[in-house]
């Protein structure tokens, strides 16, 4: 049995306790956050013992914890429950900068304790399913991904328009955008950023990344109402996943001899079941890194942020 600490009870929270009663083997054990009655409202729902501080939570006998609080915070709350001795799954992005997520993985290192971004597109059943369709029908190397989200909806007091909290279209929603591009091309060595800034973060940002295998086009807002799809083209043939690509169910694969092919593979537990079941594989297998989200991945993909933010004149 895997207990869980969840630090911090917001939304995306409640999809993680959603996601753990699809999975066996795990308890949602211990919670914490700022408000004890919003933490005790989520326990009330959700289970979980409300530890009355983040230390009496890391001390407490959580095997792992799942961290999704405000961005600002991720990276220190992850070291100390590395150092606590506690398995770290860490919401996106783990950390606002590339210095800063290094600070982290050093302390997984340090302790061999496993550290984890929680970028969940690739534990989908659709993108796993992709992944083998294309092994077995290939469209070649992919060598160009164009991927793109606005959420012009967000509440106006949300933490994403603040820049005390690092907020901003790029460290919120490009992250994931960074992954798509890092996960079909590999690492960038060039990228390029138009974007606008207003009230201290990015509210639009268009970029150009260059990487190992391709270039990527990509773009993410807080003030459009985006379209969410992403493309993906090799030289034989390129995939549409459609909106919400993030959060996938449906791909199209159009082959350069006019085939197509539909997969449809919904997700059931709210979706973030998939990445949680694949760290606590990780976990009964005494790992400290993801083969699918590493390190080296999850600083590819900060990286990316850090440069665009650098040029829209943000620093963390
Ligand atoms: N994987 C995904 O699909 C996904 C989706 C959405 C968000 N996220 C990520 O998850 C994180 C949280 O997003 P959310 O939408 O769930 O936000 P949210 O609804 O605002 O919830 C954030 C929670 O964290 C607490 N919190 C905020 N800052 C804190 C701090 N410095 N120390 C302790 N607790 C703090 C808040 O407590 P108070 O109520 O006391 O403020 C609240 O309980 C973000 O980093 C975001 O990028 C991931």
């Amino acid at each position: 049995m895997i207990r869980w600490g969840v630090i911090g009870v917001g939304y995306i929270s409640r999809r993680f306790a959603q996601g753990l009663k699809h999975l066996e083997g795990v308890e949602l054990s211990s919670v914490w956050s700022r408000r004890p009655e919003t933490a005790q409202s989520f326990a009330a729902e959700h289970g979980g013992q409300v530890c009355e501080s983040f230390e009496a939570l890391i001390e407490s006998d959580v095997d792992a914890v799942y961290i999704a609080t405000a961005h600002t915070s991720h990276a220190a709350y992850s070291i100390a429950a590395l150092r606590k001795g506690k398995a770290v799954l860490c919401e996106k992005p783990a950390a606002i900068s590339l210095a800063e997520l290094d600070g982290v993985l050093e302390v997984s290192r340090e302790t061999n304790m496993l550290f984890m971004e929680a970028m969940k597109p690739p534990f989908y059943p659709l993108y796993t399913r992709l992944r083998t369709h294309l092994a077995a029908d290939p469209i070649g190397q992919a060598n160009f991904v164009r991927a793109g989200a606005g959420v012009a909806n967000t509440p106006a007091d949300h933490a994403a328009f603040d820049p005390l909290r690092a907020g901003g279209g790029l460290l919120g929603i490009g992250i994931y955008e960074a992954f798509l591009a890092v996960d079909w091309l590999g690492a960038s060595h060039e990228v390029q950023t138009l974007g606008r800034v207003a009230g201290g973060i990015d509210m639009f940002a268009s970029v150009n990344s260059a990487h190992e295998h391709g270039i990527a086009q990509w773009y993410c807002g807080l003030d459009l109402h985006g379209r969410g799809d992403a493309l993906i083209c090799g030289p034989q043939g390129n995939v549409t996943i459609e909106a919400p690509w993030w959060n996938p169910q449906r791909a199209t694969i159009t082959y350069v001899d006019g085939r197509h092919v539909e997969l449809d593979e919904p997700f059931v537990g709210g979706g973030l079941n998939y990445e949680t079941q694949h760290f606590c594989e990780l976990m009964r297998s005494g790992l400290v890194e993801s083969s699918m989200i590493t390190h080296s991945k999850s600083r590819q993909m900060i990286e990316m942020i850090d440069r665009s933010r650098g040029t829209l004149g943000l620093s963390t």
